[in-house]
């Protein structure tokens, strides 16, 4: 199982539990002693894990990643496509690199990884690819975090056309949607006391209850899966909603992190 943005968070917690699921696993992010620690911690149990550091906003990294792994005679059967980052300063106010780097790592990474990986496990029938999306892109645009939640809507819809094209191969695709996570994705954006002030604990999952609602779906091949009941009812109020009212909703949640 090939994991990225596996230093922290929902990627060290999917690690875990695929480890504990018996597979051997490829940890990859840019923090290389964050994955060496963690790789230390998943042998002592007795997984096989191997770190292959990459800046996956490096239009180059997907190739590497996979040449990197067939040079160690590794067979990659599972693909978590979970790094990712968020900036909320705005869109004019957010440089275009950091604008670039979100779209490469959340976007064009995991559709070149999957490229690169699938075609192996549809000719051995048996894989699994579980990218790592967002609630953010079950619900209408938010101003301030401006791309962050269409990034995470093309992740859902590419998951799932890719769920249908691969349906009786062996290979299992899903979107997992977590909402509110305890991780360290509110510390990397700069956000952690306005969300923490804005919503009470109970709208936050801890990243192992997120891994492991996202691995059970994998498991049994759910096209996308959305942690928590809570999550669940706001991205079914969002849909149903027309347009300008769910505009109006989230503009209010965009208001209470003074964004706009
Ligand atoms: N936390 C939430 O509330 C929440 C909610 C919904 C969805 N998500 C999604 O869940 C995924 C994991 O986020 P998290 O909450 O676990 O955040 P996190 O604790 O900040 O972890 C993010 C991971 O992504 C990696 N990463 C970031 N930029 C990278 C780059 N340029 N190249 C390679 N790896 C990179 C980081 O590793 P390095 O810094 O070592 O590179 C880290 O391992 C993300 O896709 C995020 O959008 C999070």
């Amino acid at each position: 199982m090939l994991i990225t943005g596996a230093s922290a968070g929902i990627g060290a917690a999917l690690a875990r539990v695929y480890a504990v699921e018996g597979w051997d696993l490829i940890l990859t992010a840019r923090r290389e002693r964050a994955l060496q620690a963690l790789a230390g911690e998943l042998a002592a149990g007795g997984a096989t894990v191997a770190v292959v550091p990459e800046d996956l906003a490096d239009p180059a990294a997907p190739r590497r990643l996979f040449d990197a792994v067939a040079a160690r005679g590794l067979t990659v059967d599972g693909l978590v496509n979970n790094a990712g980052f968020s900036r909320t300063a705005g869109f004019l106010a957010t440089e275009p690199e950091v604008q670039a780097a979100m779209i490469r790592v959340m976007l064009t990474a995991p559709v070149e990884l999957a490229r690169l990986f699938a075609p192996g496990m549809v000719e051995r029938g048996y894989g699994r690819i579980l990218n790592v999306a967002s609630l953010a892109g079950r619900m209408p645009a938010t101003g301030g975090d401006t791309l962050y939640g269409p990034i995470k809507s093309f992740l859902i819809k590419a998951s799932q056309g890719l769920h249908l094209e691969l349906r009786g191969t062996g290979v299992h695709v899903t979107a997992l949607c977590p909402g509110y996570t305890l991780t360290e994705f509110h510390d990397a954006n700069g956000t952690r006391a306005e969300v923490s002030a804005a919503y009470p604990a109970w709208m936050w999952q801890t990243a192992e209850h997120v891994a492991r609602v996202g691995y059970a779906a994998c498991e049994t091949n759910r096209p996308g899966v959305t942690p928590g009941v809570m999550n669940t009812l706001l991205a079914g109020l969002a849909k149903h909603l027309p347009d300008r009212l769910a505009l109006a909703m989230v503009g209010g949640h965009a208001k209470r992190l003074k964004r706009i």
